[in-house]
């Protein structure tokens, strides 16, 4: 087969990354998919370097089996923890969302005061912070951990008075600093846009990393010759570890379209495999 032809890969501890399929889907509509969400592990963002770097290896092994011609870490905790330790040893290029994500925000601030919500492992690990002083050391980046947002998420509970009141509690102290962009840097929180908007306020431009992730995926594609040729509608195929109905009826309404096919795997089998 031609290589161009193949799927991209994108990977998630659950849910999160279909904001970034989404945007791929929207830019680039003949483009092949293959997902995997990481259910029966979700959260990541908890858990210890070592534990989703081989999280992650799986995962990636995983995709390889699946043929892919380029993997997307739609996940900004595994981002942060391995992708630079595992993008140089891959067969496939590897992209992930914290530098398109650092990218957007320095284009989204006029006042040079940027938020970043995330994981507690992203938050710890200083990514943001690290690519947007890369871009612009004028930026203050202001940083906070909201972990509860990922549950309430992989529930579907996106609008309700319990997601409001922990936007609420998170966010507030936030709002304190001044900043005119929040980065939703965890792929979870694009679901929760609606209340995270409505504590933040209209003076704070919510930036989401998934549209700037999409370009680069064209770019690279594009770059070395990837794009897919064919003429046949696009496909698009979906793997979780656990629970496929909750994934199917949270992200078909996200999506707007079915989450078919849907199977479940054992990520574990893949170990060892890269
Ligand atoms: N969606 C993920 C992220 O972007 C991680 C959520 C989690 O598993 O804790 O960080």
């Amino acid at each position: 087969m031609n290589n161009g032809n193949k799927p991209i890969g994108l990977f998630d501890s659950g849910i999160g990354g279909l904001t970034v399929a989404r945007e791929i889907m929207k830019l680039l509509p003949n483009e092949n998919i293959v997902y995997f969400g990481d259910t029966a592990r979700v959260p990541y963002g908890s858990k210890s370097p070592e534990v989703i770097t081989q999280y992650t290896l799986e995962a990636v092994s995983f995709l390889l089996s699946q043929d892919v011609k380029l993997i997307v870490f739609a996940c900004n905790t595994v981002t942060a923890t391995c992708l630079e330790k595992l993008s140089a040893s891959l067969s496939v290029p590897v992209i992930g969302v914290i530098e398109p994500g650092a990218r957007a925000a320095v284009n989204a601030t006029k006042n040079n005061r940027v938020g970043v919500i995330g994981t507690e492992r992203t938050v710890q690990s200083r990514a943001y912070e690290t690519a947007i002083s890369a871009l612009n050391s004028q930026i203050s980046v202001h940083s906070k951990a909201c972990p509860l947002f990922v549950s309430l998420v992989e529930e579907g509970w996106l609008e309700n008075e319990a997601a409001y009141h922990t936007a609420k509690i998170y966010l507030e102290p936030l709002k304190e600093q001044g900043i005119d962009a929040l980065v939703l840097g965890c792929t979870h929180f694009p679901h929760l846009k609606t209340v995270i908007g409505k504590v933040m306020g209209e003076g704070v431009e919510l930036v989401d990393p998934a549209e700037e992730t999409a370009k680069e995926v064209f770019q690279i594609l594009n770059e070395k010759n990837l794009l897919r040729q064919e003429e046949t509608p696009a496909t698009y195929r979906y793997f979780v570890s656990s629970n496929p109905e909750k994934f199917a009826r949270v992200g078909a309404s996200f999506l707007n379209r079915p989450i078919e096919p849907i199977s479940v795997i054992d990520p574990q089998q893949f170990k060892d495999k890269v």
